[in-house]
């Protein structure tokens, strides 16, 4: 197993506004270049020889963006493998899904945000071919890298937390399947569901979410900020439970205190609030806290990219230190 890891950036990368920031693309092993097979006996590269960058193996990738296309399919000889998109789950091995541990363990190559590679299991680790892994903010050039590599012949996994559904790759590695003029069934492509962050943190908080709930991702990098604030106040007059994700980072200060005010406008500042960082892994922190405390909270260690809060509705109470969001029974039954 070789590990290649191409983080060159800090802490506050995580923090970013996600610029034009690729340390990956030209540090890549596969992408379209002469078809070698390495000692692991993975397979890396195309026919074409042309290239840009720095690459063992020679990809055609731009040395300051993360938005270039690499290889198409008619680079490659030779048949495609596999391409599985595994939702890793919260963090922790326990929280994986047996599922996603045994795809993960017949993977040749494992890609990922090297905060996720960090996370795998060690028998995972070990059993793998390469690992390859990019800060935040390399989704594209990352995506691109474990498609090259399918199409190269390997059995890849691009990993993620949670799932691969959730503010997650899955997507974008089927729109970069397409664009390189392949198909889903040449790359045999899988989704592997993991636990999202929503579903985790709400149980270590009781029970918030039991009835429609609405997710919203206070991310403005792929979406304005102002579609973002329509949809939640949209949605907040409503009986939704909500779960936050991306809540707060340095550069999104505004954004997190925008979505509190939206919230206060419409429900009680009392409403109970589950506010979990980090669940399932060492820094894990939980509070059950009230609407009207929530934005203060944007300024401590709880609240930031990590963190996942759960808004409950005008129901939501309480008890014995668990959030109870009522299912609707008791309109029918007694107990
Ligand atoms: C890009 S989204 C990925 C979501 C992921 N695909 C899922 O299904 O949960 C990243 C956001 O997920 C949430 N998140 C991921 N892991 C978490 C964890 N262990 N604890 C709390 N929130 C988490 C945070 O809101 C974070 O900003």
């Amino acid at each position: 197993m070789s590990t290649e890891n191409t983080d060159t950036t800090t802490e506050a990368s995580t923090e970013s506004d996600c610029g034009a920031t690729s340390a990956a693309s030209t540090e890549s092993k596969c992408g379209a270049s002469t078809d070698t097979t390495d000692e692991t006996g993975s397979k890396c590269g195309a026919s074409s020889s042309s290239s840009s960058s720095s690459s063992g193996c020679g990809a055609s990738k731009s040395e300051t963006t993360d938005e270039n296309v690499s290889a198409a399919a008619a680079d490659f000889e030779g048949e495609p493998g596999r391409l599985v998109a595994v939702g890793l789950g919260p963090g922790h091995a326990e929280g994986m899904t047996q599922r996603a541990k045994t795809a993960l363990l017949e993977a040749e190559h494992i890609v990922g945000y090297t905060t996720y590679i960090d996370l795998l299991p060690d028998e995972v680790v070990e059993q793998a071919d390469e690992l390859y892994d990019t800060p935040m903010c390399g989704e594209v050039s990352r995506t691109e890298e474990a498609v090259d590599r399918t199409l190269a012949g390997n059995h890849v996994a691009i990993v993620g937390s949670g799932d691969p559904n959730v503010y997650a790759l899955g997507g974008l590695a089927l729109e970069i399947v397409e664009s390189k003029g392949t198909t889903p069934s040449a790359v045999d492509f899988e989704v592997v569901p993991g636990v999202p962050a929503a579903q985790s943190c709400a149980a270590r908080v009781g029970a918030p979410l039991v009835n429609d709930t609405v997710t919203v991702s206070l991310s403005d990098h792929l979406t304005p900020m102002a579609d973002i604030e329509s949809r939640l106040a949209a949605v907040a007059p409503e009986g939704f439970t909500i779960a936050i994700y991306n809540p707060w980072s340095r550069k999104r200060r505004e954004n997190w205190e925008r979505c509190c005010d939206i919230l206060l406008e419409h429900r009680s500042a009392d409403v109970p609030v589950g506010v979990v960082h980090g669940a399932g892994r060492e820094d894990e922190q939980v509070e059950i806290v009230e609407l009207g405390e929530l934005k203060a909270l944007g300024e401590t260690d709880l609240v930031d990219m990590t963190t996942t809060v759960l808004v409950g509705n005008e129901e939501t109470y309480v008890r014995d230190g668990r959030m109870v969001t009522p299912r609707g029974y008791e309109s029918k039954y007694d107990y």
